[in-house]
């Protein structure tokens, strides 16, 4: 099946063309940072207005790279959501009119199936699986007993650790998207600040806010005392403290579930530190496939929704024109 793939959930808009569920012949993304940079974040009005600037011109050129036209497209999948509404709603009119007009099913995907389904570059999904979402909405650990069936073990009580590492490098003065700006800053800095340890009540549950808030008094109390911040170091320092925090607790879950496959998933899998200590997850389980996605397919694009397209059709989701954008919507379970 060759499958038209739309996603524009958050400030990329991109289009890809996957054939038979594993091969990407193209994948189109158009960035908005440099745009969002000036607020400091994504600004959701001009996010959406970019969308609607963008999607022909992106479809157009993932059907040019791919060597196809519409005429050879057997389905259209799209981002449903979750993520921002207005952006949401423009991939997911494209997405409709399309399959519309070519006659072809629309398949609706969840976002973080997407993430999670990236891996598929990477090697064989063996099930059960267990993932470790990371990204700038969510950090989540999923237990998938099988192919399209998501069980949440644990999830964050308030940041996603994305947005800690955003928001912290706003703090430090650091530009936006601020992860891979403190990924690089941290491989220069050494131990020098001590930041908290966090407690959930869920074990398995995740929390930032507060090591975001470390992270603020740390800077007062330097200031306070007359000393200039060592910006390597404290980007050292959250770094180390907040890729403890994920990879505690997905050792921790891999204490209670028995699984074949583990997988890393979201913007937050291209950072450094993650990257390694997953390696070392592999070395101390050599039984286990430890798998990480190439870090261009880390961050949003349309590929991985290409990708997971086929386990959602034959999940059973198809939609009609009636489906529209949910900036809140479930994993299915
Ligand atoms: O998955 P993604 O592209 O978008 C969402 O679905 O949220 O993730 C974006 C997030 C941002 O918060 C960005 O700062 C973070 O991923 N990120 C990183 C790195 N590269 C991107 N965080 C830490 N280290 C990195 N190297
Ligand atoms: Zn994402």
């Amino acid at each position: 099946m060759i499958v038209l793939a739309i996603e524009s959930s958050c400030d990329e808009t991109s289009c890809a063309i996957v054939k038979d569920g594993h091969e990407v012949l193209s994948n189109v993304v158009s960035s908005q940072i440099e745009v969002h940079k000036e607020y400091g974040g994504v600004f959701p009005e001009v996010a959406s207005r970019l969308h609607i600037q963008n999607i022909n011109f992106v479809i157009k050129e993932a059907l040019d790279k791919a060597d196809m036209t519409f005429s050879e497209i057997e389905a259209v999948a799209v981002t449903q959501g979750p993520g921002l509404v207005g952006s949401l709603h423009v991939g997911v009119m494209a997405a409709k009119t399309l399959a519309w007009s070519l006659d072809v099913p629309l398949i609706p995907v969840h976002h973080i199936a997407g993430h999670i389904y990236a891996n598929k570059l990477s090697g064989d999904l063996a099930f059960p699986l267990l993932a470790l979402v990371v990204s700038g909405g969510h950090t989540e650990l999923i237990l998938m007993e099988k192919d399209y069936s998501f069980e949440i073990l644990g999830k964050t009580q308030d940041d996603a650790v994305g947005e800690a590492f955003d928001k912290v490098a706003r703090q430090a003065g650091l530009s936006y998207p601020g992860g891979p700006i403190i990924d690089k800053l941290a491989q220069q800095g050494k131990k020098n600040y001590q930041l908290p340890k966090v407690k959930t009540e869920n074990p398995l549950d995740f929390s930032f806010s507060g090591l975001k808030s470390a992270v603020r008094q740390l800077m007062l109390r330097e200031e306070r005392n007359g000393r200039d911040i060592i910006i390597e170091d404290l980007a050292f320092a959250f770094q180390m403290a907040a890729v403890d925090e994920l990879m505690k607790r997905l050792e921790l879950a891999l204490t209670k579930v028995d699984v074949k496959t583990v997988v890393l998933a979201g913007g937050v899998a291209a950072n450094s530190q993650v990257r390694e200590r997953s390696a070392s997850i592999k070395k101390n389980n050599p039984e286990l496939s430890v798998l990480i996605p190439p870090l261009w397919a880390c961050m949003d694009q349309a590929a991985m929704i290409g990708l997971a397209a086929e386990h959602a059709y034959q999940a059973g989701f198809v939609a009609d024109c009636e489906i529209s954008a949910k900036s809140n919507i479930k994993l299915p379970h």
